[in-house]
């Protein structure tokens, strides 16, 4: 089990801090239940140690420093593609945040590429993967860029576009999920966006993004069972 780790504070906390409570859901009353969000495989791109198929030229390593801005690098290099906010809560099923969780985001670049593939060569300005911890109201941020869908080996794997998303509780199982885009057309020939059939929960992970100060944002709101909140409901 791994510590939280402190990450830097960027600028980004502090302004999307505002930006995002215009989105924030309604709290739930003491009644009211959640379902939680679906666990998926974190699958063979997670960064600090690639699993499940065999990959050539897998690099385990972790990125250096976390952070939650995906988009520049230490080389000071920005990275390609159409840049996005994703923000949201982490609950539990009646809607406690859960503070101080980690979260981790990791997805592919403008080329298609995962980090582990190439080492970050094909954008050396994306960082590929990212860290935050949730603040006082269970919330987190992230600066990424929009990705694309991919195939791998030879079209036995066919995706839409996700950002993987794992999310570690003190004392919990850790968690992992993926975020999709409501309006990509992909969607329909992903086995697993397939998978969740209950529309609410797809709408849930299937975001929306919205455009605020030219950029478009968007909200994914995890909500964990009690095995991954660590606590009872
Ligand atoms: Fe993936």
């Amino acid at each position: 089990m791994r510590a939280p780790v402190k990450t830097r504070r960027t600028f980004l906390n502090v302004t999307l801090a505002a930006m995002t409570s215009i989105l924030m859901p309604g709290r739930l009353v003491a009644s009211e239940t959640l379902a939680p969000t679906p666990e998926l495989t974190r699958g063979p791109f997670y960064p600090p140690a690639p699993t499940g198929l065999p990959l050539l030229r897998a690099r385990a390593f972790v990125p250096q420093p976390l952070t939650n801005d995906l988009t520049k690098t230490t080389a000071q290099r920005r990275a390609q593609g159409r840049q996005i906010y994703v923000s949201g809560t982490v609950t539990d099923t009646v809607g406690r945040p859960l503070i101080g969780a980690r979260v981790e985001i990791w997805s592919v670049n403008a080329k298609n590429i995962y980090l582990v593939e190439d080492g970050g060569a094909s954008d050396p300005g994306f960082a590929g993967f990212g860290m935050t911890v949730t603040n006082d109201e269970g919330r987190y941020t992230f600066r990424t860029i929009r990705p694309e869908g991919y195939d791998r080996y030879l079209g036995l794997i066919r995706r839409t576009a996700h950002i993987h998303f794992l999310v570690q509780v003190n004392g919990a199982r850790t968690f992992s999920t993926e975020m999709w885009f409501a309006d990509e057309p992909r969607n329909r020939i992903d086995s697993f966006f397939k998978r969740v059939t209950n529309r609410r929960i797809r709408a849930r992970m299937a975001v929306e993004l919205r455009p605020v100060d030219g950029i478009d944002h968007a909200q994914f709101d995890i909500v964990l069972a009690p095995e991954f909140a660590g606590r009872a409901v």
